[in-house]
């Protein structure tokens, strides 16, 4: 009877065992939370591209080389409800600000293509008129020339403003009809919105259908006109 029960020794020896494994686990901590990153974005490139390049299909946005602090501001916008796509809030919404941060520090740190999307098919004047736009602007109805903030390159400027060339275009123009009709919101002064009730129909087409044909570069640093412009958004982007 006596030899079935443990000893005292021996409840220490499997006690301390315990604590070793707990401890051995804990140290290995680091391998697993890299797994589970792994593993989220593995769910990512699905439909971003295995580089973030985009792809799979003609609609889903590219996110490598984008701004840090862009990318992470619009995971949130997701968490929040202040941009509203269904697939993408279901990917984001149990997911910790930390892990939200790591996310949006990978996919910044890959480096863009430098392949154009495209994805539309229109005449030389739409581009022409899309150019346009993009580089100058039109003065006569207030519309600020997208480079003004999003660089000459039209590729972002550091530290959040996001490089708009090398989006498809079905992408680009539901991000202006969707500013335009209130269901994506930045942070107030929002210039977008702005920009986008300036801009008619067939502008928003022009300017998206050109900017699709240019390639996805790296963001820019800014200057003092970049940053004199993105002064006036108050998305957390001036420098
Ligand atoms: C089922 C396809 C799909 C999956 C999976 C997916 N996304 Fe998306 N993602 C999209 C689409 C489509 C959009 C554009 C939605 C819109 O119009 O707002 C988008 C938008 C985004 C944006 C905003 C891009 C920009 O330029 O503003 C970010 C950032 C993003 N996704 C990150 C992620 C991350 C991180 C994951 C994995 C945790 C992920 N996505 C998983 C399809 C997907
Ligand atoms: C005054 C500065 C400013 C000007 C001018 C400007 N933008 Fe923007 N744009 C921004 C900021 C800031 C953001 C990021 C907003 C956010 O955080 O959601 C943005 C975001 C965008 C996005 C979303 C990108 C994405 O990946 O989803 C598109 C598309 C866009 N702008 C198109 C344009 C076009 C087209 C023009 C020119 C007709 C233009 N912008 C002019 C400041 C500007």
């Amino acid at each position: 009877m006596d030899r079935a029960l443990p000893s005292a020794a021996w409840c220490a020896r499997i006690a301390g065992a315990t604590l070793l494994l707990a401890a051995m686990l804990a140290d290995a901590a680091t391998p697993s939370e890299l797994d589970t990153l792994k593993q989220r974005i593995a769910a990512c490139t699905w439909c971003h591209g295995e580089r973030g390049q985009g792809g799979r299909n003609d609609y889903n946005p590219r996110l490598e080389g984008q701004p840090e602090a862009y990318l992470y501001a619009q995971l949130k916008h997701y968490q929040r409800g202040t941009r509203a796509y269904p697939r993408m809030e279901t990917m984001v919404r149990f997911l910790s600000d930390a892990y939200l941060h790591e996310i949006a520090q990978y996919f910044a740190a890959l480096p863009p293509s430098g392949q154009a999307a495209g994805g539309v098919k229109v005449g030389a004047e739409v581009l022409a008129r899309g150019r346009a736009l993009a580089l100058r602007g039109d003065a006569a109805r207030g519309i600020a020339a997208c480079a003004a903030c999003h660089g000459r390159e039209l590729s972002g400027v550091l530290p959040a403003a996001p490089g708009i060339a090398g989006q498809p275009y079905a992408y680009l123009s539901a991000q202006l009809g969707a500013w335009q009709s209130n269901t994506r919101r930045a942070a107030a002064p929002d210039c977008m919105a702005e920009i986008a009730q300036r801009l008619g129909g067939r502008d928003m087409q022009a300017v998206s259908a050109w900017l699709s044909t240019q390639p996805a570069r790296a963001p820019q640093s800014p200057d003092a006109a970049t940053r004199e412009a993105l002064s006036h958004c108050g998305a957390e982007v001036t420098p």
